[in-house]
């Protein structure tokens, strides 16, 4: 597990001077008031952290967003709208990171279309997933779909989801990274009993990233991935942060812990997003969200402090 001086140290030197400040402002000696007690969907201020990327050096904010569930709306406007303003607020605060997939039925073209429309693909890392196929053709096929499904001519992350054809698909995303249209490769999974595979795969193919899931609940990662994304240099990216939202009706109706306050936390998904954050193993956290006041929430909780190790049993002692 990672302490405080740990994460610091994963901070890049480029990145430090932002890094610093919301830590520094936000130190556990003096929390700022207003954190404390402030609603949810206050608006968002401060500076988000940033790690670093091994593979490249470039650093990117911790806070990212999903786009399974939340942005498979179609053409639906009523329920594009809400969207427009997610993806809004997310860019206002200096997040750039975007998780989606082929397979997520409509969200890349949701998120192709918003991103477009406001001008934004500049701003964003985005990163998609060579998905459910098999061979080299189905998966260029897919990949050129993403493309066009996206509006853009290049993917910042490719990933191989669910350790599907891992294999063939790392290589052709390798292949569309030499082509200069995709600048990093990566390996997915969702679930704890995929890791030994997924580290065997680390071990041998040594992609830019991986992305897993990890909460309070689900912290095998802490046991193999996370030791060994340190060792190898690959980024980690989380999904699941929130269990697909079942976190939430384990603490219902529980009071935060008295110690929010101390990382600046006014909400139990600042928590387990901090909790995600306090591994230094970790670059990136990527919840998902349909609602503007959950995402200024889920933002918040990359300023500031991340959880040292007596708050981390805390927190995984008061879920129960
Ligand atoms: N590679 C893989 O195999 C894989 C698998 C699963 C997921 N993923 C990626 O990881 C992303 C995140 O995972 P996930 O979507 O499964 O689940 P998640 O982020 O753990 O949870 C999403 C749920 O939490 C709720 N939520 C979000 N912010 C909240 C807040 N501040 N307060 C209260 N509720 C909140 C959302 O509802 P509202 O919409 O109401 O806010 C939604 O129901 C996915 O979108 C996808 O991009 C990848």
């Amino acid at each position: 597990m990672a302490s405080r001086r740990d994460f610091l140290g994963t901070v890049s030197l480029a990145a430090t001077g932002l890094a610093l400040a919301p830590l520094a402002a936000c130190s556990d000696e003096s929390p700022p008031a207003a954190a404390a007690t402030a609603p949810a969907e206050t608006s968002f201020s401060g500076t988000l952290l940033k790690r670093t990327i091994p593979a490249t050096g470039e650093s990117i904010p911790v806070i990212g967003m999903g786009t399974s569930g939340s942005f498979e709306v179609g053409t639906d406007a009523a329920s594009r709208a809400p969207l427009r303003e997610v993806l809004k607020r997310f860019v206002d605060a200096g997040a750039r990171v975007i998780d989606t997939a082929p397979t997520y039925s409509s969200a890349e073209d949701v998120l192709g279309d918003l991103v477009a429309e406001a001008k934004l693909r500049e701003r964003l890392f985005l990163a998609t997933k060579l998905s459910g196929v098999s061979g080299r053709d189905e998966g260029l096929a897919q990949f050129e779909a993403s493309l066009r499904r996206l509006r853009t001519d290049r993917i910042d992350l490719l990933q191989v989801h669910n350790l599907g054809d891992t294999r063939t698909q790392l290589a052709l995303a390798r292949e569309l990274k030499q082509q200069g249209k995709v600048r990093l490769v990566g390996l997915t999974h969702y679930r704890e009993q995929a890791q030994a595979q997924l580290a065997q795969d680390m071990r041998a193919l040594k992609p830019d990233f991986v992305q897993i899931n990890y909460s309070p609940v689900s912290r095998a990662a802490e046991r193999t991935v996370f030791p060994l994304a340190r060792e190898l240099g690959i980024a980690v990216m989380i999904n699941r942060a929130f269990e697909d939202g079942r976190l939430f009706s384990q603490v219902k109706g529980k009071p935060l812990p008295p110690w929010a306050s101390e990382v600046g936390a006014d909400s139990w998904a600042q928590l387990f997003l901090k909790f995600a954050l306090s591994e230094a193993a970790v670059t990136v956290v990527i919840p998902a969200t349909s609602k503007p006041k959950n995402q200024t929430d889920n933002l918040k909780a990359g300023v500031g402090p991340v959880l040292d190790a007596k708050q981390r049993e805390a927190l995984v002692a008061a879920i129960g």
